[in-house]
């Protein structure tokens, strides 16, 4: 059969397919080019007055491996979210670098990360590389979206203390697991299952002034980016009728 520029063209669209599949085969191992520093802090944790109001909370979870986000805050959206993160230079960089948790907002110098001290040692191969790659401030990174993980924890909700019972209730939603986006939150009465649609105060704290009375069933819409995946997760248990500000409620729920 003579070789005609049909043919070639045919092949060329199949190399191109084949080079296309490959890539997306990988994609799950697509990494973000970026920058990232760390916050000087006298434990190596994160601050317990973080952007997204998780307070103390926001200093430990995860091992303390917590971090600052600019463009991934998201409006508060990105609290919680987890992310890989690991630098690029084979001198001291560690493979699989550090998985941290986003609890406040910050850039720096170009960076999309502020890690913790704690978190910025782990992307290190060794212990004396790490205070190598710490004397450079500022390092090239790559990151990508990863599940939270918190065995043996539920999502749970920290009545934050800025609450005032019985008029306004506002609370911080912890441990939340996998790598999808709670993008809205109702509180809803469990006698007569009215509910109503809160605000997002800010980062990952919800408010409602003045909350309904009785038991409160909490649900959370939980989104991957296409509306027609958005789910509602409904609670097992209640925040009881005489909530306290400062209390922590367990939901019974985890997500994944
Ligand atoms: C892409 O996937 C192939 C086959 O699974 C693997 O051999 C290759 O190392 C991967 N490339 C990257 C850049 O991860
Ligand atoms: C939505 O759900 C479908 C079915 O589970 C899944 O294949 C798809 O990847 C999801 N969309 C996103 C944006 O994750
Ligand atoms: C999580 O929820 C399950 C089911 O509701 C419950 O059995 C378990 O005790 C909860 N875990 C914690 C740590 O409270």
């Amino acid at each position: 059969m003579a070789f005609s520029s049909q043919n070639l063209l045919n092949l060329s669209i199949s190399l191109f397919l084949l080079a296309s599949l490959a890539k997306a085969q990988n994609c799950s191992d697509c990494f973000i080019q970026s920058r990232a520093s760390y916050y000087p802090n006298s434990d190596e944790y994160g601050t317990n007055h973080g952007a997204c109001g998780f307070g103390a909370f926001g200093a430990t979870v995860n091992d303390g491996h917590v971090s600052t986000a600019s463009d991934l805050y998201r409006d508060g959206v990105g609290c919680g979210a987890c992310y890989q993160v690991r630098c690029t230079n084979s001198n001291y960089c560690s493979d699989n670098g550090v998985t941290v948790v986003v609890t406040d907002q910050g850039s720096g110098d170009n960076t999309d990360f502020i890690l913790s001290e704690r978190a910025f040692s782990k992307m290190a191969q060794t212990e004396d590389l790490a205070a190598s790659l710490k004397s450079l401030g500022v390092v090239n990174i790559e990151y990508q979206r990863v599940s939270c993980n918190y065995p043996g924890k539920n999502i749970t909700f920290k009545i934050d203390e800025s609450s005032s019972y019985p008029s306004y209730l506002a609370f911080a939603i912890y441990y939340q697991q996998g790598q999808k986006d709670i993008t809205a939150v109702q509180l809803c009465e469990t006698q007569s299952f009215t509910c109503k649609l809160l605000q997002r105060d800010h980062g990952a704290v919800w408010t409602s002034t003045p909350p309904p009375s009785g038991p409160l069933a909490i649900r959370m819409l939980f989104s991957d980016g296409d509306e027609a995946n958005d789910t509602w997760i409904v609670p097992v248990n209640n925040i009881p009728q005489d909530w306290n500000p400062g209390a922590t409620y367990d939901s019974g729920v985890q997500v994944n």
